[in-house]
């Protein structure tokens, strides 16, 4: 697929369809115009004969003679109150499904123009070119790797996408908006991947090859010998219920000067979580192949990192192993002592997403960081708060809490902050250990974020609950990319000029 940032006027720009955003009332964007005008009024016509409604996300498509089109793909933009930056990523969506399987080779897409409501960071030509870009990778993404029958090949080929001019920002916003894409597609790829392929020593082969592919990035990782060495007893007592053994991945990408503190992104990496001996109900359990999604929101971010090159240092550490239930495996009722000295009272063996990441948690100090953010597909318990569209937010520093929220809106990636308060901790007491690992049904995800903040207390720290955005189930069963968008948004917040 071949994506473009083309500045020439559109009337002389060849394409087998353009694409032109017409609202429900009132002016209509340059392009549009330009785009009438270059075809004797059409547009015009059909609005008023009513084959043109404006709705938001309505799509039409009408054949023209192919000078210079041989299509016109009309998308509405609604009203112009009610056209806000997430109703223009619906109608963005929109065409990009109506695009993508259609007869049209070459697109040209003449929507950075729309006047969208709302803050500069959202509406301006730059942030919508960001949009378009990491639209039209999310949408044409496909997963058949493990089909026999691959669904025909697609006709298109080529995107251009009109921009008021060459500049340098206007061209660095789209391609940041294809990397987001990609990098999410990566994430996606990941989490889609079976889990007996999707193991912790393959994971880790996805960091080498990282390395090998990019120069920005330094791998590192570490097996059980080494774990075993440090004192990383909650990590190894997870993985011991597996033949697969676990491994802590380490990824560096320094773009900063040398002496700034990295920001340090923790993944949760359970390849598969069964429960362990606390065995999990079988129904839907082929979905816990997902429970390394917030690794694979680390590997999808670095690759973004890696590719736009932005100034800042992120240090990325995944905490990946499997959770069986085999001979070897923990029991409820065992004692381990972390890699912090801090003991556990394994309660329930299928709260195995806070062992793991509080001795990644307690790793992470020597990196010096300037902010640590976790994000894990942690708690059931987040899906029953917030569904599918927010992301959990738990945090021990406000600033750093109101910039995820903040990147979250920015991108449609959303998050919701839950409290952190003292009162829940005494949920974790535990008669024989410092802690359970447990707290009880009430306020499943907060208890699980205080386990992890008992490991968290040296740095400024937010925790992401990704259990109810990182993938869908149902129809549309798959990976999502979420939190990609959010971070790369936040890191680039942060990145030097
Ligand atoms: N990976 C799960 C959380 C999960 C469950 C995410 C379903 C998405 C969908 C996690 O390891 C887990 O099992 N958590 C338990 C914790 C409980 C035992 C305290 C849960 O949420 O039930
Ligand atoms: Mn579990
Ligand atoms: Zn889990």
């Amino acid at each position: 697929m071949n994506f473009s940032l083309s500045s020439k006027a559109i009337a002389t720009t060849k394409a087998d369809c353009l694409v032109v955003g017409v609202p429900e009332k009132g002016d209509w964007p340059e392009s549009t115009t330009h785009a009438d005008e270059a075809l004797d009024g059409l547009i015009k016509k059909l609005q008023t004969a009513g084959d043109i409604t404006g709705k938001n996300g309505s799509t039409g498509v009408f054949p023209l003679d192919g000078r210079p089109w041989s299509r016109l793909m009309v998308v509405g933009t609604g009203k112009n109150d009610d056209r806000t930056a997430a109703n223009f990523r619906k109608a963005v969506t929109a065409v990009l499904g109506a695009l993508k399987d259609g007869p049209s080779k070459s697109v040209l897409i003449a929507m950075a123009d729309t006047q969208v409501k709302g803050d500069q960071a959202v509406t301006s030509e730059e942030a919508l070119l960001n949009v378009i870009g990491r639209i039209l990778e999310e949408q044409l993404y496909t997963f058949n790797q493990f089909k026999s029958d691959k669904p025909a090949s697609r006709k298109l080929n080529k995107v251009t996408v009109a921009a008021s001019g060459g500049g340098k920002a206007l061209k660095e916003a789209f391609n940041l908006g294809l990397a987001t894409g990609r990098g999410m597609n990566f994430t996606r790829d990941l989490g889609n991947t079976p889990p007996n392929i999707c193991h912790p020593i393959w994971l880790a082969d996805q960091a080498k090859q990282l390395a090998k592919e990019y120069d920005s990035i330094k791998t590192e990782v570490l097996d059980e010998k080494q774990m075993e060495k440090m004192g990383m007893n909650t990590i190894l007592a997870v993985g011991k219920g597996s033949t697969q053994p676990p491994r802590l991945i380490v990824m560096e990408y320094r773009g900063g000067k040398t002496k700034d503190k990295p920001y340090v992104l923790v993944g949760k990496g359970i390849t598969f979580d069964t429960g362990g001996i606390s065995l999990k109900p079988g129904e839907g359990m082929d979905e816990m192949k997902y429970d390394m999604g917030g690794s694979a929101g680390v590997f999808g971010t670095m690759k973004v990192l890696a590719e736009t090159k932005p100034k800042i240092n992120v240090v990325a550490v995944v905490a990946a192993a499997e959770n069986m239930p085999d001979g070897g495996a923990s029991r409820p009722g065992d004692i381990v002592t972390t890699l912090s000295g801090q003991t556990v009272e394994i309660l329930n063996t299928d709260a195995e997403g806070r062992l793991v990441l509080c001795d990644a948690l307690t790793y992470v100090k020597k990196f010096d960081p300037e902010v640590v953010i976790d994000m894990a597909t942690l708690t059931g318990a987040c899906i029953i708060a917030l569904g599918n569209q927010a992301t959990g937010l738990l945090s021990n520093n406000d600033e750093l809490a109101n910039e995820l929220l903040a990147a979250g809106e920015r991108t449609g990636d959303r998050a919701w902050r839950l409290p952190l308060w003292e009162e829940y901790q005494s949920q974790l007491d535990s008669n024989f250990a410092d802690m359970a690992n447990i707290g009880g049904r009430p306020a499943g995800t907060i208890t699980a974020a205080c386990f992890l903040s008992r490991f968290a207390k040296e740095y400024r720290w937010a925790h992401l609950d990704i259990a109810g955005t990182a993938w869908l189930s149902g129809k549309a069963k798959g990976a999502t990319g979420r939190p990609v968008p959010l971070l790369v948004d936040y890191l680039m917040s942060h990145a030097g000029k």
